[in-house]
């Protein structure tokens, strides 16, 4: 008899920044949505990851229940998925720590986001934004994942991972599932809008540069107007076209359209209408996501319990992973 086929199992997490940009949601957050049908989906909000630098107390519990909210305006859901906050999970922080122990320094030296974080905050470079790359590790083996979906600054970070994987699996014999990165066909690469050959990044110094889920319409108008494009004045993928092609890939995004039918639409007209056609499409993407938002935030009793509801269930799998590398290291059982 045939067996159905088991779900493979994603993780994926974001963590609470505070802003959560258009580029966060077309490369990312809206193609979580998708995968919850055809995979078991476990998300979380990372706040143990974002104290590697220092939060602000009052803004960082805002900032997690907003990030919480805003996900499920865009669509995490918890009929579907798992959707915690790491902290609410203690086996994340126990797991990180043994992890530590199967990590090298070495490696860790080497990781392009612990070397750019410590250029940046040359003031706090705490042993945690050093050991930042094992807690992830804990949290995608916690579940024994089998893919997770990660933007190219995560990478490194997933292959660090799968590399401790191998090496505990290789001491003790097969305890954690080796991830492999899920790469999404369709996620689009949103780009400054100020400095096209950059990635779109709320940490950018220059708010214009970017575009938030949560933004106003006439401050996305305004940030959309203001994007950077060429002297060409033709509405069409190019080289030397950065602003444009970048345009036009939102555009593509949200509307579904080719590149091709979009520069046949906007044959003969102006950047200026472009720019405002694309403004005006995003923020009717969002709108829904806005409303939505605005009605979960304002209800912190149901936010509460969808959160909890899932940690409750993400400890109980988890656990089971954590006693098990426990078990294999040597320690004794309680
Ligand atoms: N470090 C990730 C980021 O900053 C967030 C994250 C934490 C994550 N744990 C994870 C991503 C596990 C994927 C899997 O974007």
């Amino acid at each position: 008899m045939d067996t159905p086929e088991k779900k493979k199992v994603i993780f994926s997490a974001i963590q609470p920044s505070g802003t959560i940009t258009l580029g966060n949601y077309l490369g990312a957050l809206r193609n979580w949505v998708k995968l919850q049908d055809d995979y078991h989906c476990i998300f979380a909000v990372a706040d143990l990851h974002a104290v590697t630098v220092r939060q602000e107390p009052k803004n960082f519990r805002q900032n997690i229940l907003n990030a919480y909210a805003l996900l499920l305006a865009c669509g995490i859901d918890t009929e579907k998925s798992l959707f915690f906050i790491q902290s609410h999970v203690h086996t994340h922080a126990e797991l990180a720590w043994l992890l530590d122990c199967y990590t090298q320094f070495g490696e860790l030296s080497r990781m392009t986001q612990f070397k750019d974080k410590s250029l940046k905050h040359a003031d706090n470079v705490n042993a945690g934004l050093f050991t930042y790359p094992s807690l992830m590790a804990a949290d995608i083996l916690l579940y024994q994942a089998d893919m997770v979906p990660v933007g190219a600054d995560q990478k490194q970070h997933l292959e660090l991972s799968r590399n401790i994987a191998e090496r505990f699996n290789g001491i003790y014999g097969n305890t954690f599932t080796v991830p492999d990165p899920y790469i999404s066909t369709v996620g689009a690469r949103v780009m400054s809008l100020q400095d096209p050959s950059k990635k779109m990044s709320k940490s950018d110094e220059n708010v214009n540069a970017w575009v938030a889920v949560l933004d106003k319409p006439d401050t996305i108008m305004k940030k959309f107007k203001r994007a950077v494009t060429d002297s060409e004045a033709v509405v069409c993928v190019g080289e030397g076209k950065d602003g444009i092609n970048n345009l036009i890939g939102i555009m593509s995004a949200v509307t579904g359209k080719t590149s091709d039918e979009i520069t046949a639409e906007f044959e003969g007209k102006g950047y200026g209408d472009f720019k405002t056609a694309v403004a005006e499409a995003v923020i009717e993407e969002l709108r829904p996501i806005q409303e939505r938002f605005e009605d979960y935030i304002s209800n912190k009793d149901y936010l509460a319990e969808q959160y909890r509801k899932s940690a409750e269930i993400a400890l109980k799998i988890s656990q089971r992973t954590l006693d098990k590398a426990m078990k294999k290291i040597g320690f004794l059982a309680k």
